[in-house]
């Protein structure tokens, strides 16, 4: 069964185009990347899959939750966005911690705020995840005090804290000084390994290429191409794919 699939997914700004159709299907425990030239629609179209960006045409499922977009007023309710957002976990380039509390209230935030859950409760689970991403010994810490791949490593504990069911991650690592990288990338590819369903934009091709079930190419718009990471980035098709990895080889 498909955990999340997106039809049609049509979004623009003004009148700039920026999604012109996009389609995407992924099954439970598949790792989708998404890969493209700054512009394509990379970061538009992960946002529209947790409806951070309303398309303004096509369809949305996710789980139990169905949306269709267009023709009329449809525009999901307040209570549907929530709970759509509570499954569908988001990792960003910046982290936005909140300064102010400690790493483990960070965590344990959501679960206690949205979903009401009684703070001893989120305190175990929240130091489970801590564990989990490798800071056990940083829960009392304030992330002024982590470092960048610290941070983002809290940052994925705080989407896992609600338990979603899809995680998506805009270019985590592309913040972080690059001894740093490897860090996140470890934790992201552990949560591959226990099956996390998950759609990532990134430029670490070499990781795009041994973590993911699939690989998508969206160029202007579109999804260009997709298949597996040998088709799509051993063996692409399109001269426009060929050109961008080309292009991604001369400079990285
Ligand atoms: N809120 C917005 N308002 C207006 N234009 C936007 C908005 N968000 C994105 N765009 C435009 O949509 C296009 C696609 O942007 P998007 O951020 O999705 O690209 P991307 O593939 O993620 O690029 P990058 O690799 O640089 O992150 C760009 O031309 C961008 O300027
Ligand atoms: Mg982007």
């Amino acid at each position: 069964m498909s955990a999340l699939t997106a039809d049609n997914i049509h979004k623009a700004f003004g009148d700039h185009e920026v999604l012109k159709g996009v389609s995407l299907s992924v099954e439970r425990g598949e790792v989708v990347t998404l890969i493209g030239a700054s512009g394509s629609g990379k970061s538009t179209f992960l946002r529209c899959l947790n409806l951070l960006e309303m398309p303004q045409q096509g369809e949305l499922a996710i789980g139990m939750h169905r949306f269709t977009f267009g023709n009329g007023p449809r525009t999901p309710k307040d209570a549907q966005l929530a709970q759509l957002r509570e499954n569908v976990g988001m990792v960003f380039q910046h982290f936005n911690l909140f300064p102010h509390m400690s790493v483990l209230a960070n965590v344990t935030e959501g679960p206690v705020q949205v979903k009401g859950m009684a703070r001893a409760e989120a305190d175990a689970l929240g130091r489970d995840l801590l564990a989990k991403v490798g800071l056990a010994d940083k829960a009392d810490a304030f992330p002024s005090r982590l470092s960048g791949g610290q941070k983002q490593r809290v940052a994925i504990a705080r989407a896992l804290a609600m338990k979603p069911e899809v995680m998506l991650f805009d270019e985590p690592t592309s913040a972080l000084d690059p001894e740093l990288v490897g860090e996140v990338l470890s934790v992201i590819r552990s949560l591959a390994a226990e099956g996390m369903t998950m759609v990532l934009v990134t430029h670490e091709m070499a990781f795009a290429a041994d973590v993911s079930t699939r690989v998508g190419f969206m160029n202007d718009g579109i999804m260009a191409e997709i298949g597996t990471p040998d088709e799509t980035i051993r063996q692409p098709r399109s001269e426009r794919l060929k050109a961008f990895l080309a292009r991604f080889h001369e400079t990285h």
